[in-house]
């Protein structure tokens, strides 16, 4: 079960390149699950222990996770359950301090292993503490090639458990970022409905309220409501659909440009009655993954905004390629609708991001945006990107 590789780095020089370099392992983690298994596989061999683990303890100091290295799976389901943190380790738990043991076994503080535990002697535990907040502890167990661990080590995993606490305290921001983000959606998307389509339900309900007595006072009008119920019904089932194909664009992702493009156009068709002209190049040259999914999630906006924001009764899509001499193909993609239009420089950013994410995609595949609109004349919006001579021509 002992890992023969796990052997701390000798010598200042080298142990500072291990350290560097398990540092910069754990740092930028974006998820607290991984972090916590990334710090105690980095530490481990940093240190030369067979054995390392960090815990995490809930509010009332009971131990929520435990997260080991060094431990096959077989073992670890043998063990079983999670430590309680009786004897020793609650000890090192709540009191929140470096302890260094030559020998768990000869401690008298000690509680004892469960079965199927392997046999731990040397032990070192350090607690992780950001801005005064306990987070969770380091320990680690069995120095390799020594009797136990020594004071250089015991000052290294405390140095280490500051980069681990800013790790964790890293992954664990960005968790919350994305909750927030998801959250910031499910409102903009309970506004949407409310502000849109259930108004106009609910002022479909009104107007057919009194209809039934109406029938027998004035059947003329109470047709025209009908006519007009209906007609109102079916603009909302328009907004609906609108809507839906605005929620969904991780469709596209891994697509090449030409079946993206091509997913997209049938998606926009399918829930869409604005009438939608594709005109694609016979052979499609295929750009980088990366600029392929700039593209589309540029066409996947531009088509969304037709859909929310146009009233058009016409849209095309156009992707043109030209030869760009020596550099490569120019890619020219324009997307247009014949609708209201509006004025580009006077969109506010606040909860309108899509045009601006638009813009800085451009940008960030080396292309340029050109956003043609004004009241009354529909819009287009063309992105123009050169693609690398290397790549290769897909017929689609
Ligand atoms: N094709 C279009 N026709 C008419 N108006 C448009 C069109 N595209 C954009 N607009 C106007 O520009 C505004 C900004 O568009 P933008 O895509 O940035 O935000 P949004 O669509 O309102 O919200 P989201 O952040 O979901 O994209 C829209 O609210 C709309 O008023
Ligand atoms: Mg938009």
């Amino acid at each position: 079960m002992l890992d023969a590789k796990v052997v701390a780095p000798r010598g200042p020089s080298e142990l500072q390149a291990a350290f560097d370099a398990a540092v910069r392992g754990i740092a930028g983690l974006t998820s607290v699950d991984d972090a916590l298994q990334v710090i105690v596989d980095e530490l481990r061999p940093l240190v030369g222990a067979a054995y390392a683990a960090l815990g995490t303890v809930d509010v009332d100091g009971r131990i929520e996770k435990f997260i080991t290295s060094g431990l096959d799976d077989e073992t670890r389901r043998r063990i079983g359950a999670l430590p309680e943190g009786h004897g020793l380790l609650g000890l090192i738990i709540h009191e929140n301090r470096t302890f260094r043991i030559p020998d768990l076994n000869v401690d008298p503080r000690r509680f004892g292993f469960p079965p199927h535990h392997p046999p731990m002697t040397s032990f070192l535990g350090v607690p992780i503490t950001i801005k005064g907040i306990s987070l969770g502890r380091l320990y680690l167990t069995n120095k390799i090639g020594a009797e136990e661990f020594s004071e250089e080590d015991r000052s290294l995993v405390e140095t280490f458990a500051l980069h681990a606490g800013i790790a964790m305290e890293n992954a664990r921001l960005h968790e919350q970022l994305q909750r927030l983000a998801v959250v910031d959606e499910r409102e903009r998307i309970s506004k949407d409905l409310h502000d849109g389509i259930i108004q106009n339900m609910y002022a479909v309900g009104l107007s057919l309220e009194d209809v039934a007595e109406l029938i027998d006072e004035d059947r003329v009008e109470a047709a025209a409501r009908v006519e007009r119920a209906i007609d109102a019904i079916h603009l909302s089932i328009r907004d609906i659909r609108n809507f839906i194909f605005g929620l969904r664009p991780e469709l596209l992702a891994g697509a090449t440009l030409g079946v993206g493009l091509a997913a997209l156009a049938d998606e926009y068709r399918h829930n869409m009655i604005v009438d939608l002209e594709v005109r694609l190049p016979d052979v499609i040259p295929e750009p980088s993954a990366e600029v392929t999914g700039h593209l589309l999630a540029i066409v996947a906006e531009s088509l969304s905004n037709i859909a929310r924001h146009s009233k058009a009764s016409r849209a095309s899509l156009e992707l043109v390629a030209s030869d760009g001499g020596q550099s490569g193909d120019i890619l020219e993609l324009t997307v247009e609708d014949n609708g209201i239009g509006f004025d580009p420089r006077g969109v506010v950013k606040l909860g309108h991001q899509g045009l601006a994410n638009t813009r800085e995609r451009a940008s960030e595949i080396g292309g340029s945006l050109a956003i043609d609109s004004r009241p009354g004349a529909g819009s287009r919006v063309i992105v123009r990107v050169p693609v690398s001579s290397e790549v290769s021509r897909r017929d689609v």
